[in-house]
This record gives structure tokens, C-alpha cells and sequence, in this order.
């Protein structure tokens, strides 16, 4: 069975271990004729990257990509995509297995260890080896590929709670994203929060966070009825990021407190002649389709389980005993799960855009 696959007309593969002498990805569907270099992958990957401030792992990984193919000269001298695969590699350079050589027979609580081994029998311990984030960095280069499928939409995500503390909605500026190392959309809760995220460092615990992801300019009508509903297909991307336990699509939970008067998103027509919706409770998606609004998703990443504490745990010949995971890790991994929730959003509007194509023209 191979579950590595994402996608069903723009589809990627990934493959790859932390430890492993690389990581890659086929990304196959991608229509020809789109320009694409490397140093566009790159970009999005370097927000991914580790070692960038002292709230991410100091793991030294450059995380270099290469396209192996899918890719040619055009006739203005640039480069762009054949609709061939396109391959993507990325060598792992910065690996330290011996951080992990006393936990090869331990199961790291909260980690994937125990269901690994329950189900194949045995495991990569190494960096926790096919389970690890690392897996993301391919999600991330695939994604600055998938931007550029959908024309016109602009992406964007940010750290809206850490722990208890949550944004300030009132402050909320997109454009701040990238001058913090958290990642915050809320340039008054970057210091707060980053005094908060400093003492939780040098108690060597974590913490939780969630993330909100927004696209704009999604043309009205994408996703399939009744399988393949955007919101699920969203759910389900999100939901297949490490460490992320909970997805939300508009208001989300907090539906279940409104009034049908309160979560009705009423419609006009606008200005321009067009329908204009006057609130956004859906999430900018109705029966499983766009409605042309911005389309708006939150997930929760759990505390990073790597912490310095010691904790209860089995190892593999059926033993109790104590675990301190070793090694270097973030303390809230929900920074780094940033960039990855929207490349995520990137490969589902690209996929459905293209599904839409097809049938609709
Ligand atoms: C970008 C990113 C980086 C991560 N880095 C770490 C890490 O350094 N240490 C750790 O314990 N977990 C890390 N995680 C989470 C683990 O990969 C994840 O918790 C583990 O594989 C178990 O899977 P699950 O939490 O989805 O059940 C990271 C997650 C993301 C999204």
C-alpha cells in the first residue's frame, strides 16, 4: 500500500527519511509553460528552514532544493515547467544519529516510535526517521510550485495564538508576518509572546499554538460534491501535518454558540454588479464549493513532545523506564508549521483548480 501521495491532478510524492542521505518529491500534473526557477522554491523554503532565530531548532539543514526535471528553456531565455513530473530533491546534511542512539529501543512519548514499530515491526529511529517534519520541507517546495497553478490567489498564514495568548484582531496586519521570527500577524503580541516563548525555552518544555491560513482571490465554484469537498480536502491537508490535533474552517467550533440570524453570511449585490457577501462565518465555502470569499482555515499544533524533562515510557522488550530526548528541538513547532500550512493550501486550491478545469472548462 502507498499512502506518499497527495493530490489527484496536481499530485505530489514524497519520500525521504530525516537521516537519510535525502529527501524528495515527484510533483506530476503540473500544467507546462509555467515559469519556475529554483530560487523561487527556495524562497519558501528558507521560511521553513531551521536555525533561523533562537525559537527554532539550531539544526544546521540549508535545505538546498534541485530540480531534477519537469523543467526547460523557454524562448525568452527563462525557464519553465514541460508538464512532465518535476523532481525536487534536497540532501540532508546536517544529521547527528548519535543524538539518537540511546533511544533506539525507547518509545518517545508523544512521538510516533510505538505505532511505527506496532505496525511495521521496527523503525528509523533516527530523528524519527519517515515521521519526522522533515517530510514537510518537500510539502513546502511543492507548494511554491502549486502557487503558481492558480492564478490571481494570494496565500497567507501566521501564529494567531501561542499557548493561552492569542492575537489582538484589532492589530492584525498580514504584511508584519515576515518581520518577526514567530511568524505573528499581530506586531503587538511578538514581544509578549516571545518573552513567553523564552522562558518555556530554558525550562526545555514546549508549547502548543495555532495557526490561521487565508487565501484570497480563489475564483468561486472550486471543490466536488460530494467526496470531494474543498473544506474536507482542506481538513484533511492540514490534518496531515505533524503534530497538528484540531482544523477549523471559518468559525469553526465556535459555530456551535451562534444563532442562525448570527452565522447566516447575508449576500448583496455589490458596487461592481457583483454578489457581495456581508459576513464570512463559512470560511469563504458553501456545500463543499468556494464562494469567491476569502477562504479562511485555523489548525492547533500540539507542544513539541521532544522536551528535556524526563518522562515515563516502555522500550521495545516490554521494559518501564524513564526517557530525556536528547537532540535539538523547537520549542513551539508550531512557528515552523507556518510555511507549511500554505504550501498545504497551495497543493488542495491547485489540485481542485484543476479538478474544476476538467469538468466545468
Ligand atoms: C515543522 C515541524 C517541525 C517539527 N519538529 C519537531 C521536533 O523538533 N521535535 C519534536 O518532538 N516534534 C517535532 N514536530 C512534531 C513531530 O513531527 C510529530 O509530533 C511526530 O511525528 C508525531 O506525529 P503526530 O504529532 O502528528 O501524531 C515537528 C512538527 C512540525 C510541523
Amino acid at each position: 500500500m502507498s499512502h506518499n501521495t497527495f493530490g489527484h491532478l496536481f499530485r505530489i510524492t514524497t519520500w525521504g527519511e530525516s537521516h537519510g542521505p535525502a529527501i524528495g518529491c515527484v510533483v506530476d500534473g503540473c500544467p507546462p509553460g509555467i515559469p519556475l526557477t529554483v530560487e523561487e522554491i527556495q524562497r519558501d523554503l528558507d521560511r521553513r528552514r531551521p536555525g533561523q532565530s533562537r525559537f527554532t531548532t539550531q539544526r544546521r539543514e540549508p535545505d538546498s532544493v534541485e530540480i531534477q526535471s519537469g523543467v526547460f528553456d523557454d524562448s525568452g531565455g527563462g525557464q519553465v515547467t514541460t508538464g512532465t513530473p518535476i523532481g525536487l530533491v534536497i540532501r540532508n546534511t546536517d544529521q547527528r544519529s548519535k543524538d539518537y542512539g540511546d533511544i533506539a529501543a525507547k518509545f518517545r512519548p508523544g512521538h510516533a516510535d510505538f505505532t511505527y514499530e506496532a505496525k511495521y515491526g521496527l523503525r528509523d529511529y533516527r530523528g524519527g526517521g519517515r515521521s519526522s517534519a522533515r517530510e514537510t520541507a518537500m510539502r513546502v517546495a511543492a507548494g511554491a510550485i502549486a502557487r503558481k497553478v492558480v492564478p490571481g490567489v494570494r496565500i497567507r498564514a501566521g501564529l494567531v495564538q501561542m499557548g493561552p495568548h492569542r492575537i489582538d484582531r484589532s492589530r492584525l496586519d498580514w504584511s508584519t508576518v515576515d518581520d518577526n521570527p514567530l511568524f505573528c500577524p499581530d506586531p503587538g503580541s511578538v514581544e509578549p509572546w516571545s518573552d513567553y516563548l523564552d522562558e518555556i525555552r530554558k525550562n526545555g518544555s514546549s508549547i502548543g499554538a495555532v495557526i490561521e491560513v487565508v487565501a484570497k482571490g480563489v475564483p468561486a465554484g472550486l471543490g466536488a460534491p460530494i467526496y470531494g469537498k474543498l473544506d474536507q480536502d482542506l481538513a484533511s491537508a492540514m490534518m496531515s501535518i505533524n503534530a497538528v490535533k484540531g482544523v477549523e474552517i471559518g468559525e469553526g467550533m465556535a459555530a456551535a454558540e451562534l444563532t442562525g440570524e448570527e452565522n447566516a453570511d447575508e449576500i448583496r449585490i455589490g458596487a461592481d454588479g457583483k454578489p457581495l457577501f456581508l459576513s464570512n462565518h463559512a470560511g469563504g465555502i458553501l456545500g463543499g464549493l468556494s464562494t469567491g470569499q476569502e477562504i479562511v482555515c485555523r489548525f492547533s499544533v500540539k507542544p513539541t513532545s521532544s522536551i528535556l524533562s524526563p518522562r515515563k515510557t516502555i522500550d521495545r522488550h516490554g521494559n518501564e523506564t524513564d526517557i530525556v530526548t536528547k537532540g535539538r528541538h523547537d520549542p513551539c513547532v508550531g512557528i515552523r508549521a507556518v510555511p507549511v500550512g500554505e504550501a498545504m493550501m497551495a497543493l488542495v486550491l491547485a489540485d481542485h483548480f484543476l479538478r474544476h478545469r476538467g469538468q466545468c472548462g
